[in-house]
C-alpha cells in the first residue's frame, strides 16, 4: 500500500552553493519531491553547509548522486581502433598513460565509446583509417577527490550512487527534460551553381556558469561530443565589480544580484570578464566546429553566473550564435505538497547540474 517508486538525490557540491533535487520515479514518470539550496558563506564549511541542506530538504531518498569537476578531472576524447566494449577497458589501460596527468595508480578511470565518430569525412587512407577507429570518451579524476566525496556523503548517513561529472550533468539534464531535438540535420541548400552543398549537422552547447568555473558541453544528435571547463565564473565577476566600484566582495555580491539603478553600473564592470569568457567559449566553438563537422548553432546559458545583467547578449553578441537560458524542469512534473514551486522555479537555471545527476534515478 506504501510502495513507492525509487527516489535519488541529486547533489551539486558547487564551490558556492551546494544544490539538492530529489527525482522519484512514479511509474516511469520522474517526478521532483525535494528542493533545497544552501550558499557556503565566505570561508564557511562545506559539511556544515551540507548539514544545513538535507536537514532542510527532508529528503526521502537515501541515495546520492554527486560530482566532479576543476583540476582533479581529466576528459579526453581519444582515437581508438574499433573493438569490443570488454577490449577497450583492457586496451585503455595501456593507453590512459598518454592521455591522463596523473600517477594511474592514484585515480579512478572510466572510459566509453561514442555512437558518433564526427562527420568530417576524409578521403582514401584518411578516410579508410577514420573508418577502421572509434572515439572514445575517457575520463580520470583523482581517487582522493573520489574518496572525499564518499567520505562526505557517507557522515550523513546517505549512499553514494555514482559519481558523475559536471560536465555531463549538463547533457543529462537535457536528456530528462526532453527538450525538442534540436541537431536534426539540415536540408541540403543549393549553391548559385545550382549544386547542393554537403549537410551539416547541428549542435547546441550547453553552457553552465557557476561562481568558479564554467562548463560547457557541446551536443550534436543528443549525445556529448565536446566538453571543457573555464576557470572563469561569477566569482570573477563579483571581483571585478568589488575593484570597479570600490566596494568590498560581499557589497558587490549583493550589487551584483540586486538588479536595481546600479545594473548598468554592474554590466560594465564584468564585461572584461565576459570578454574573456566568451572569447575561450568562442575558441571551444570554433574548434569543435572544425573539426567535427557541425555547426553550433545555439548556446544554452544556465548556472547563478548566467543570472548576471547583460550575460545573454553578451554571449550572443561575441560568440554570434542565438543565447538564452534554460529551464531543466520544462516538461517536468514538481511535487507540490513536498515542494516550494515559486523557489524552486526561481533557482531553476543554477539547478541545471544537481537536476542531471538526479536523473540518474532512471538507471538506480
Ligand atoms: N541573480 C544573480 N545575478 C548575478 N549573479 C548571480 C545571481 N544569483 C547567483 N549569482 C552568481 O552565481 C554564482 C553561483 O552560481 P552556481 O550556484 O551555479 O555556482 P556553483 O555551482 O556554486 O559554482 P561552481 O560550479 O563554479 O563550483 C555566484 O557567483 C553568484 O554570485
Ligand atoms: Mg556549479
Amino acid at each position: 500500500m506504501f510502495r513507492r517508486g525509487k527516489s535519488v538525490v541529486g547533489l551539486d557540491l558547487g564551490s558556492q552553493v551546494v544544490k539538492a533535487v530529489e527525482i522519484t520515479l512514479e511509474g516511469p514518470e520522474p517526478v521532483v519531491t525535494g528542493f533545497a539550496r544552501i550558499e557556503i558563506p565566505p570561508g564557511g564549511d562545506k559539511a556544515q553547509a551540507l548539514a544545513e541542506l538535507f536537514k532542510r530538504g527532508r529528503f526521502r531518498a537515501k541515495q546520492v548522486v554527486t560530482s566532479v569537476a576543476g583540476q582533479s578531472v581529466v576528459v579526453r576524447y581519444v582515437q581508438m581502433p574499433k573493438m569490443s566494449e570488454s577490449e577497450l577497458r583492457q586496451a585503455i589501460k595501456v593507453e590512459a598513460d598518454r592521455y591522463v596527468p596523473f600517477e594511474l595508480d592514484e585515480c579512478v578511470m572510466d572510459c566509453q565509446p561514442l555512437r558518433r565518430h564526427g562527420t568530417k569525412s576524409g578521403e582514401g587512407d584518411a578516410k579508410q583509417a577514420k573508418d577502421d577507429n572509434m572515439t572514445v570518451l575517457l575520463v580520470a579524476c583523482r581517487q582522493q577527490m573520489i574518496d572525499e566525496q564518499i567520505k562526505l556523503v557517507q557522515a550523513h548517513n546517505l549512499q553514494p550512487l555514482a559519481i558523475d561529472v559536471d560536465a555531463f550533468a549538463l547533457a543529462n539534464a537535457w536528456e530528462l527534460c526532453g527538450l525538442p531535438d534540436e541537431d536534426a540535420v539540415d536540408e541540403p541548400a543549393a549553391s548559385a551553381d545550382g549544386s547542393a552543398k554537403p549537410k551539416e549537422e547541428k549542435a547546441i552547447a550547453l553552457v553552465d556558469i557557476g561562481a568558479s568555473r564554467t562548463s560547457i558541453n557541446v551536443l550534436a544528435g543528443g549525445e556529448t561530443c565536446f566538453s571543457r571547463e573555464i576557470g572563469i565564473g561569477g566569482h570573477d565577476m563579483t571581483q571585478a565589480v568589488a575593484r570597479k566600484l570600490g566596494l568590498e566582495v560581499f557589497e558587490a555580491e549583493a550589487i551584483k544580484r540586486a538588479g536595481d539603478d546600479k545594473e548598468a553600473d554592474v554590466a560594465r564592470s564584468i564585461q572584461p570578464v565576459l570578454e574573456d569568457l566568451t572569447n575561450e567559449i568562442s575558441l571551444s566553438l570554433d574548434y569543435v566546429e572544425n573539426h567535427e563537422g557541425l555547426r553550433v548553432e545555439e548556446v544554452l546559458l544556465s548556472g547563478g553566473g548566467a543570472l548576471a545583467p547583460g550575460v545573454i547578449a553578451y554571449v550572443e553578441q561575441a560568440t554570434g550564435r542565438t543565447a538564452r537560458t534554460w529551464n531543466p524542469l520544462e516538461g517536468l512534473r514538481v511535487a507540490d505538497d513536498r515542494v516550494d514551486v515559486e523557489e524552486l522555479e526561481s533557482w531553476a537555471p543554477s539547478l541545471v547540474v544537481a537536476l542531471g545527476l538526479a536523473s540518474r534515478v532512471r538507471a538506480a
